[in-house]
């Protein structure tokens, strides 16, 4: 495959065409975002081989038969607390003829009936009742060596960590804590420093490839540039003392922002002459940024990437999961669940809930992010040959401790490539 960026032409590789170099990672070959070849590879290689998917709060299925309806990759899966209390997933497709089992987003049940035929499930996914199985009056039925054993649902590896459940369909990933690593680990630990409750949901479905937003969220050059509201009102500016990290995998990525002076950060916008920061602009309702800073928070912006769908959103006192849902390789759904601590007193759960407002599909802050990648999808399906440009701050996976980087977004591109392209 040749690969052309600002004209010049580029080999890649790799004789499946999935690996590609020159200048590494730095240069992504815009068929990746659009291909349904590459689309069902990475279904395989990605979503169901060695990661861990983020699919709920473990406080969302608090209960015995509570279950919660998600996706694995495109795969519908159900993520249920069983009977003593451990939690489940399984595909929600009938080992039957293949329905789909659950139908509700969530509730409560002990078992799980497909409407088809009646067959129906434990809490674990075990097959436990079949309609007119031995036939009827003698006749028809199943074979004498047909067993519920060798018909549940497909069962995942279900593993939690800080109240966060994440499913796997790979015998070869590494347990849940090794597969985050310490770095991970120690910004979850940080968020997620006790009990948390969800407090509500937002969907949006966006007409993009699932890859241009984990670029989107591993992106701190758009922040302050896109948004206009991050850098009039000091959520997110380059300018802000901040840094990027990531595990060594390149999967994993934080980025994070401390407020400086108005004057140190606002400078550099005047001298750029950049149309997002408006310094006569005032909100007509200042409450909206009049949270008090959590204790164990020390950062205006977090924003933690878990690969390959997680984004843990820490916005002013704005605090989220973000599940990213392909659907088609044109197409994806973001599912925020935006949750409180659980000792948090009202005052606070209300500031948290206005928050709300600073992201989700219509938010104050991400509004611009769904439209931006449709931007982009929209371009580039026209653009198989071309790749894009992702070298601000080099080519490599280094640690900055700055903004102006597009460091993550490499990261992210070298574990999937890892994934893509190794031997099976
Ligand atoms: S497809 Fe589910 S019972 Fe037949
Ligand atoms: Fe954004």
């Amino acid at each position: 495959m040749n690969t052309r960026q600002n004209g010049q032409s580029t080999e890649t590789t790799s004789p499946a065409e999935l690996a590609w170099d020159s200048p590494g990672v730095a240069s992504v070959p815009y068929k990746f975002f659009f291909d349904q070849e590459i689309y069902e590879l990475e279904q395989r290689r990605v979503f169901r081989g060695p990661v861990w998917n983020y699919v709920a709060i473990e406080s969302e299925i608090p209960n015995p038969g509570d279950f919660k309806a998600n996706f694995v990759g495109d795969t519908p899966i159900v993520v249920a607390r069983g009977r003593e209390g451990a939690i489940h997933t399984f595909v929600n497709r009938c080992a039957h003829r293949g329905a789909l089992v659950c139908r509700e987003i969530r509730g409560n049940s002990m078992t799980h009936v497909c409407i088809y035929h009646q067959w129906s499930y434990d809490l674990e996914g075990n097959l436990i009742g079949v309609p007119f199985r031995h036939g009827l009056e003698g006749k028809g039925g199943y074979s004498s060596d047909f067993t519920t054993a060798g018909h549940g649902l497909q069962k995942l590896r279900t593993a939690s960590y800080a109240g966060l459940v994440f499913a796997s369909f790979s015998a070869e990933a590494p347990v849940l804590e090794d597969y985050l690593g310490d770095v991970a680990r120690k910004w979850i630990d940080r968020t997620l420093n006790r009990p948390i409750r969800a407090l509500g949901y937002s969907r949006q479905l966006i007409d993009a490839n699932w890859k241009l937003y984990a670029e989107n969220v591993r992106d701190p050059y758009h922040g302050s540039l896109l948004h206009l509201f991050n850098a009039t009102f000091g959520i997110a500016r380059v300018s802000q003392e901040g840094a990027v990290t990531m595990d060594p995998s390149g999967g994993h990525n934080v980025i994070h922002a401390r407020k400086r002076t108005q004057e140190q950060e606002t400078r550099a916008y005047s001298q750029e002459k950049i149309r997002s920061y408006q310094k006569s602009f005032a909100l007509a309702d200042p409450s909206l940024l009049q949270g008090e800073p959590d204790p164990l928070i020390d950062t205006t912006t977090t924003i933690q990437t878990i690969f390959p769908v997680l984004v843990i959103q820490q916005i002013a006192n704005s605090l989220a999961t973000r599940q990213i849902i392909p659907k088609g390789p044109s197409r994806m759904e973001l599912v925020s669940t935006f949750f409180t601590y659980v000792d948090d007193d009202e005052q606070t759960v209300s500031t948290r809930l206005k928050q709300a407002n600073l992201a989700g599909p219509a938010g104050y802050i991400s509004m611009e992010d769904g439209y931006a990648i449709e931007l982009v999808q929209q371009s580039i399906v026209h653009g198989g040959d071309y790749a894009s440009f992702v070298e601000l701050g080099g080519t490599g996976r280094k640690l900055e401790d700055d903004l102006v980087t597009e460091s993550p977004i490499r990261g992210f591109w070298h574990c999937y490539r890892e994934l893509m392209t190794r031997a099976l």
